[in-house]
């Protein structure tokens, strides 16, 4: 890792409910304009991990550091506040609601003052058109409701948001899990482009084309511990692979999907089919 401060920064982190450790022991920090991978199986840890980053849970045991200093935050408001900026998987985005409304959340810009204070919806769709665009996201109308963006798109509201509110830090549980190649891929720029305006990224996935191309770091969490941090150069994308969630069985499937294909092919010649592809039947 570089000598830098890092921007974020975990010390032994240990987080227990009741009997269940879900955390144990967890140390890891990630740089300014750098991207952290976090893997693991399902119940690793992963989201219990994050949430404690970013005010859900406090930690049972252990520090933590934003940019070099401690910080123990009451809230996740404290949190976004300090700076850490957490896309929730699912929970991004309220779908009724307009797409300025959720870009500002709680925060939109207001005129006047005393009694006659209001919002400054004007501005506020301006802001929002404008931020959305800066991200080749075209808005005709910033007060439609988000719903009907597609998933990619709605991701990429979540996140605009936190890089216009100044976040240094930026979270995301799985935000391309439920998107296809060229929504995932909207995203992913958009991360990439988080890193290059100098954010810590902390990323969330189990798919191995999204995460290789983007990290520079992966931390691997299995059943509550840390199993280490790799730099991407000390790592290939088939030791990601094994190390994500259901990378070994995804092998072992890999072997047997092999093995019937195998066993298929035999009965083909067997029957004298000659195993023609499906295909050809709608090319005559
Ligand atoms: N609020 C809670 N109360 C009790 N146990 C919890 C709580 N939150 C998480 N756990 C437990 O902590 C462990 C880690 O859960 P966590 O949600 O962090 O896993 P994950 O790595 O995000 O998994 P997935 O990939 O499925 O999202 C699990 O065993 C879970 O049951
Ligand atoms: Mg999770």
């Amino acid at each position: 890792m570089s000598e830098r401060t890092p921007m974020i920064e975990m010390c032994n982190v240990s987080k227990h409910f009741g009997s269940v450790i879900a955390l144990s022991d967890i140390s890891m920090k990630v740089c300014s304009g750098e991207v952290m991978c976090l893997l693991g199986d399902n119940g690793a840890g992963k989201s219990t991990l994050i949430k404690t980053l970013s005010g859900v849970h406090s930690p049972s045991h252990g520090e933590m550091y934003l940019d070099g200093k401690p910080v123990n935050f009451k809230s996740p408001a404290y949190a976004l506040d300090a700076g850490i900026a957490t896309v929730f998987q699912d929970l991004a985005m309220i779908p009724l609601m307009s797409i300025t409304r959720n870009f500002f959340m709680g925060r939109e810009p207001t005129v006047g003052w005393g009694p006659l204070k209001r919002i400054d919806w004007k501005y506020a769709d301006r802001i929002a058109k404008q931020e959305m665009a800066k991200i080749g996201i075209d808005v005709r109308d910033p007060s439609q409701p988000v719903g009907t963006l597609s998933g990619g798109e709605r991701q990429c509201v979540a996140i605009a948001r936190a890089v216009y509110f100044g976040a240094k830090v930026l979270i995301l549980d799985e935000p391309t899990s439920a998107l296809g190649v060229k929504q995932a891929s909207v995203v992913l720029r958009y991360i990439a482009k988080a890193r290059a305006d100098g954010l810590a990224v902390i990323f969330i996935t189990h798919n191995v084309h999204h995460a290789f191309p983007v990290a520079d770091a992966f931390t691997l969490l299995s059943r509550g511990g840390s199993l280490g941090t790799f730099r991407k150069a000390e790592i290939t994308r088939e030791e990601v692979l094994n190390m994500m969630a259901g990378g070994a069985e995804l092998e072992s499937l890999d072997a047997e999907l092999s093995e019937f294909q195998r066993s298929d092919q035999q009965q083909k010649q067997a029957t004298g089919d000659g195993g023609q592809p499906l295909s050809r039947a709608s090319n005559a």
